[in-house]
């Protein structure tokens, strides 16, 4: 029968083609090609109506059998065609973990920041909180209510940059003391790290720059624990040797002041050409002393009863000695050449 022959080279060729295929793709092609509405077996099928009655039967069960036989053929070379093309993604993507990364440039801190931070840290391993305040100061804050009325001449020493309505750049951190030290009871102990504000630009003063101001109210403090806290920060931040001495000095909200000097901490006060305390041998370093009752009764604390220390210190003063840099307006020109240094 001509027709079964005809099944057979129907079959055999599209099972040679299934074995063939080289993917999935061309596996489908295939299908297309042998199963599909125009393929020779598909031809057969609907041509079985035209043939004789006694031979339907056979003709018909046979295309069916190829048919079915081609389709599993089918599958399972697709089945395998995927696994396989789905292992070579799997190798081709693969990503070896091991593999040392890409250096991603790293950033640093700003001098000023590193002292802001060492000396902050100090202070909070102390039990101090952090507080802040405005750098858009109130006349009142930033001289009133630190004993500096209106009118009296230490306003004029700290040359002030002027808002309108009596508001002013604050030109210290100690106005954040009186805001305070008005929204609690003592005890107090707080440091306070902020920028301020001066009208005064030469290699050691910026119209802007920072301080920290550090504030202790509580029953029995005196000058000796305001000695011994401000040693054990200039140990801290500078190194286990160095020194301090107070100097009497003068501000109008503290009685006594005093100014603090640090042993030079490269050369010990024993080279006449130090290049940090040009033979020296001391470093200023800050500003300090005993709050005075004026400035506690102002603020509604009984000045009998609790006493307290104050002190404010310049932090990018502080990085240039210990960096050794001698031009504080580097500090603030971003130029990365310098920056990158540190
Ligand atoms: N506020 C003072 C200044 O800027 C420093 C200071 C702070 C002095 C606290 C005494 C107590 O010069």
């Amino acid at each position: 029968m001509e027709a079964l022959e005809r099944i057979r080279k129907l079959k055999s060729q599209a099972l040679e083609d299934v074995a063939r295929a080289r993917s999935t793709a061309e596996a489908e092609e295939a299908r297309i090609r042998h199963l599909g509405r125009s393929s020779g077996l598909a031809g057969m099928r609907r041509s079985i109506g035209t043939l004789p009655p006694d031979e339907r039967r056979e003709i018909g069960r046979e295309v069916n059998l190829a048919v079915r036989e081609v389709e599993s053929a089918l599958r399972e070379r697709l089945a395998e065609l995927a696994g396989a093309e789905l292992e070579e993604r799997l190798r081709e993507e693969a990503v070896d973990v091991t593999l040392p990364g890409v250096p991603y440039p790293k950033g640093h801190l700003h001098p000023t920041q590193r002292i802001i931070d060492e000396v902050v840290d100090f202070f909070v391993g102390l039990g101090y909180r952090v507080a802040e305040g405005p750098e858009v100061e109130t006349d009142y804050y930033n001289f009133t209510a630190l004993n500096i009325p209106p009118g009296h001449p230490a306003r004029s020493m700290q040359d002030t940059f002027f808002l309108d309505e009596g508001l002013v750049l604050r030109t210290h951190t100690s106005p954040v003391q009186v805001r305070t030290m008005l929204s609690q009871e003592p005890p107090v102990y707080v440091v306070v790290p902020g920028r301020v504000y001066r009208r005064d630009s030469d290699p050691t003063h910026t119209p802007m720059f920072h301080q920290i101001e550090g504030l202790a109210v509580d029953r029995g403090l005196s000058l000796a624990h305001l000695k011994g806290t401000l040693a054990a920060m200039a140990r801290h931040v500078f190194g286990e040797g160095v020194g301090i001495r107070l100097r009497p000095s003068y501000f109008q909200f503290t009685e006594p002041s005093v100014e603090l000097d640090v042993s030079c901490f490269v050369c010990g006060g024993a080279d006449p050409d130090c290049r940090v305390c040009k033979g020296a041998g001391w470093l200023e370093m800050l500003g300090a002393g005993m709050v005075d009752p004026a400035v506690l009764e102002e603020v509604g604390y009984d000045s009998e009863e609790y006493t307290g220390f104050a002190f404010g210190m310049g932090p990018d003063r502080m990085a240039m000695v210990k960096y050794g840099i001698p031009d504080l307006r580097l500090f603030f020109e971003g130029d990365l050449r310098f920056l990158r240094q540190f």
